[in-house]
């Protein structure tokens, strides 16, 4: 321990923690997704026909419930009244389910650092979630998290990221009506600098095949006037900076808008085209039906929908099928990402 010791004052950098959080040999060849659950529209959920997809991973990305405030005993209800769902329990029972917040669930409609009852918040989502004790995200501020599955095919990464508990304050248009706007916030952070530190860290773990980095809100999109990543100029820049420091291919998948998308960029320094899965809303839709997207591949989906995504790992890299699904497992998108 000593010898430990003596080597972290030496070389701090000797000791950073590149593995995730959670590693676990096990083959992930399906991954479902979705954010934004209404948990009173108990009869309207698309539990059953994710069940039916039989993913090997359910990851919720953020509004997993509706529960604003800061009454933590109705968070718990509203949390339990969703994990009470009986085609919920079946996935539960099958299924690994991991996921992070957005603001909903976090507490305040579009809010940040500046919420009161953010750690207490966080006990009751890694609750809902069943995150153990002994898991790192327990003893840390914020709830971002990562896990590694990995196989003889190949190892996928999973990066959820926490854009709430450190984000800087958002100002809006015409806030309070229908057309309210966000504003920049230039210089603005959305992650913090722990987070930061961890993040590059993550994306630093050798004999990873495929990150999948998950947030709540968008990354890729720039011109709805929701939130989003870009709301954040210098916090966006810096996100593009420090994946393109992966050395393996990867998606973001992000929820929150009431509607699904695919994006997709290019950035400098980076050999592979970055996309973004969109999916939202698991049971209630906008019915928006303008929305700008510069970056959008294909066409946006308006119903209730969750994704799911298909690791092909029999080529060098991995081929990742996404479809999306509404009710009655009707098919209502997909696309096909190679990453040469
Ligand atoms: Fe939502």
């Amino acid at each position: 321990m000593k010898k430990i010791i003596y080597l972290a004052i030496l070389f701090p950098f000797m000791l950073s923690a590149q593995q995730s959080d959670v590693t676990v040999s096990k083959a992930i060849n399906r991954i479902a997704f979705g954010s934004c659950s209404q948990q009173n529209l108990t009869g309207n959920q698309l539990w059953s026909e994710i069940n039916a997809t039989n993913p090997d991973l359910w990851i919720w990305l953020g509004d997993n419930v509706y529960s604003d405030g800061i009454d933590m005993k109705q968070r718990r209800k509203d949390y339990d009244l969703q994990k009470s769902h009986p085609d919920y329990k079946l996935l539960l029972k099958q299924t690994e389910v991991i996921g992070i917040w957005d603001d909903h669930d976090f507490g305040v409609n579009d809010g940040g650092k500046e919420y009161p009852m953010k750690d207490e918040s966080k006990e009751e989502l890694f609750r809902f979630l069943d995150v153990p004790d002994d898991h790192p995200a327990r003893a840390r501020k914020g709830a971002y998290q990562s896990y590694t599955y990995a196989s003889k095919q190949g190892a996928v990464k999973i990066i959820l990221l926490d854009a709430r508990y450190f984000r800087d304050s958002l100002k809006w248009n015409n806030p309070g009506t229908a057309e309210k706007e966000a504003l920049v916030n230039e210089n603005g952070d959305v992650l913090g600098e722990v987070q930061w530190k961890w993040f590059k860290e993550q994306l630093s773990e050798e004999g990873v095949d495929l990150f999948i980095l998950g947030t709540g809100i968008q990354v890729i999109p720039t011109q709805h006037r929701w939130e989003k990543w870009s709301n954040f100029p210098t916090a966006r820049k810096r996100l593009m900076e420090v994946i393109s420091s992966a050395n393996a291919p990867l998606v973001f998948i992000s929820g929150d808008r009431h509607l699904s998308e695919v994006s997709r960029v290019e950035i400098e320094d980076y050999p592979y085209p970055v996309w973004e899965f969109t999916s939202s809303s698991l049971n209630s839709p906008s019915g928006l039906k303008e929305d700008l997207n510069k970056y959008r591949v294909g066409d946006k989906i308006h119903v209730p929908n969750f994704a799911s995504m298909e690791i092909d790992w029999k080529t060098d890299k991995p081929v990742l099928q996404l479809r999306y699904y509404g009710r009655n497992n009707t098919e209502l998108g997909q696309h096909s990402i190679q990453f040469e």
